[in-house]
């Protein structure tokens, strides 16, 4: 399985803050946005990363996460050139994605806790897997209804009049054919290659599965000055509480196997003092070191 993580947009609701550095640089909390959604990844044993975004940010990106090697894994570029959709990610990433089964993660969407993506990335077959999680404005997302007995029935994108509160969130598996689906895709009114419209595709051919995810699982927005505060509010309650770390790939790496010990250790020393260094280098003498 290969992963794709998108990380384009003009960010203009979160002006003046993206006129330098693009939505998914922001702090969330203590560390730039997009590691959350790499740590996602990462965390899942998924090691080949493309990274899509725009020409005037992606060397941004570069300068931030390099070519992955620092973390025992892959990091490739595309560009985006205009946001044409999400489902063009698939177009721009076809070279990447080879003959391979495809994640695609939104660098926006921060998920924490929960195990939903690990468990159906292990159990994905063929088709597609896609979540469904309950929130208080559907309108905002695509959104997913189901019949009494739990099946999938319809999916619209930003409905008016939502038919469920099940929002579909920006992580999304598909088998290979998602590629040519993606050529065959005509663009929505707004212009777009939408991504509801590939998983509508899916679900018209009897191959999509809707996991829904629990209650305590936690996927936020970070869209909007007040949402990015509250996710960077969240981050900070639980770090503070747990004295762990979310969203960092190098612990992830680490507990994956993809780096050695001896690697992190090397990588740690590189860094900076500071408090996400500190972190690190308590995970150090935990079990890994023993
Ligand atoms: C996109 C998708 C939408 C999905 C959402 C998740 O919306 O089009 O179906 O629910 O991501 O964040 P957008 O980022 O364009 O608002």
């Amino acid at each position: 399985m290969k992963g794709i993580v998108l990380a384009g947009g003009a960010g203009s609701r979160l002006y003046p803050l993206t006129q330098v550095a693009s939505k998914q640089l922001q702090p969330v909390y203590d560390k730039p946005m997009v590691y959350y959604p790499l740590t996602v990844l990462i965390a899942a044993g998924i090691s080949q990363i493309c990274l899509i975004s725009t020409p005037h940010d992606l060397p941004r990106f570069q300068q931030l996460l390099g070519d992955g090697n620092q973390w025992g894994i892959s990091i490739e570029y595309r560009e985006q050139e205009r946001p044409a959709g999400i489902a063009q990610a698939f177009l721009i990433a076809e070279s990447f994605i080879g003959n391979d089964n495809v994640t695609l993660i939104l660098g926006d969407n921060i998920f924490l806790g929960g195990d939903a993506f690990p468990r159906a990335l292990s159990e994905f077959r063929s088709g597609a897997s896609i979540f469904a999680y309950h929130v208080n404005d559907p309108q905002r997302y695509g959104v997913v209804e189901f019949d009494a007995q739990g099946q999938a029935i319809s999916l619209e994108e930003k409905p008016t009049q939502p038919r469920s509160n099940f929002a579909v969130p920006g992580v999304y598996l598909y088998d290979n054919e998602v590629v040519e689906m993606a050529r065959q895709l005509k663009p929505s009114i707004r212009g777009e290659l939408e991504i509801t419209d590939i998983n509508k595709d899916y679900l018209n051919r009897g191959k999509l599965r809707v996991i829904r995810m629990s209650r305590g699982s936690v996927w936020l927005d970070s869209g909007t000055s007040s949402s990015l505060h509250d996710a960077s509010a969240y981050v900070q309650t639980i770090e503070k509480r747990q004295g762990v770390k979310l969203g960092c790939p190098e612990e992830a790496a680490l507990h994956r196997g993809f780096m050695t010990p001896q690697q992190f250790v090397s990588l740690v020393n590189t860094m900076p003092c500071c408090e996400y260094r500190d972190y690190l280098q308590s995970i150090s003498g935990s079990q890994f070191f023993g």
